[in-house]
């Protein structure tokens, strides 16, 4: 997969693309990563990339024309696929796990990054989809696209080194993930619980299921709705709702 990001503050991509899973998927030839740096097409003396709003109010908004020339550029390629462009905005679809298959599934991703107050709405008009991590302000479009970027790229065939991993996690069967524990056996006087060391993979494989769905039904109900869940699943969920109520 081939990543790019346009953006005004390239460099902070660094510290996240050079290190640890995200370098190693670029190690291993699985993905292409390379940062633009939007003042590189404006032609100005000052390089400037935004400007007051029209219409008054705080704050300044980027402007279109670098967006659209740096676009143009990029994508100029014909040897490269055309990428699915991703904006980054509150005002966006709602980041989650369907959404990062989805971009995963693609052959190039270019995240377009704004700062400051926003973009000029016109600019929108080259995304092919607008991203929200959630409801609240970041100042900086870089953070988010690369909160996305590495939820997409641990994704890609390959990546991540134990295959299992990340379709076993949170989310990918609709539920949270069940509670993790590794050496020593006994902390503070804090016990793992015996099941994990009783060596019947049946018992374990139970036991962190419903640990899942105890989860999900406490933190997060909301996912209960659309999870894949089995007869045994909803007569524990019965069960365990009808205590925690009792
Ligand atoms: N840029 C600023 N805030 C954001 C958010 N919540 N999600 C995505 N991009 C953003």
């Amino acid at each position: 997969m081939l990543i790019e990001t346009l953006s005004t503050f390239p460099n902070m991509y660094d510290s996240v693309m050079g290190t640890s899973i995200m370098k190693r998927a670029q190690d291993k030839g699985a993905l292409q990563f390379r940062a633009y740096d939007l003042r590189d097409w404006t032609h100005d003396r000052h390089r400037t990339t935004d400007d007051d709003p029209y219409g008054g109010g705080h704050g300044l908004v980027m402007k279109c024309e670098p967006i659209f020339e740096a676009y143009e550029a990029i994508t100029r390629d014909a040897a490269l696929p055309k990428p699915t462009t991703v904006f980054l905005s509150p005002c966006g679809r709602s980041f989650d796990d369907a959404l990062a298959t989805e971009l995963s599934q693609s052959e190039r991703l270019l995240f377009v990054c704004g700062h400051y107050e926003g973009i000029d709405e016109r600019a929108y008009a080259l995304a092919d989809v607008t991203v929200s991590l959630g409801d609240y302000v970041l100042t900086s479009g870089e953070l988010a696209s690369m909160v996305v970027i590495d939820a997409v790229v641990r994704k890609i065939p390959g990546v991540l080194g134990a295959e299992l991993g990340a379709v076993e996690e949170s989310f990918a069967g609709g539920l949270l993930e069940y509670p993790q524990y590794t050496r020593p056996a006994s902390f503070r006087g804090s016990c793992v619980p015996d099941v994990l060391l009783s060596g019947n993979h049946a018992a374990i494989a139970r036991w962190r299921r419903e640990q899942s769905l105890a989860r999900t039904a406490q933190l997060r109900p909301d996912l209960l709705r659309c999870a894949d869940l089995d007869e045994a699943d909803r007569r524990f969920l019965r069960n365990f709702l009808e205590s925690a109520h009792a």
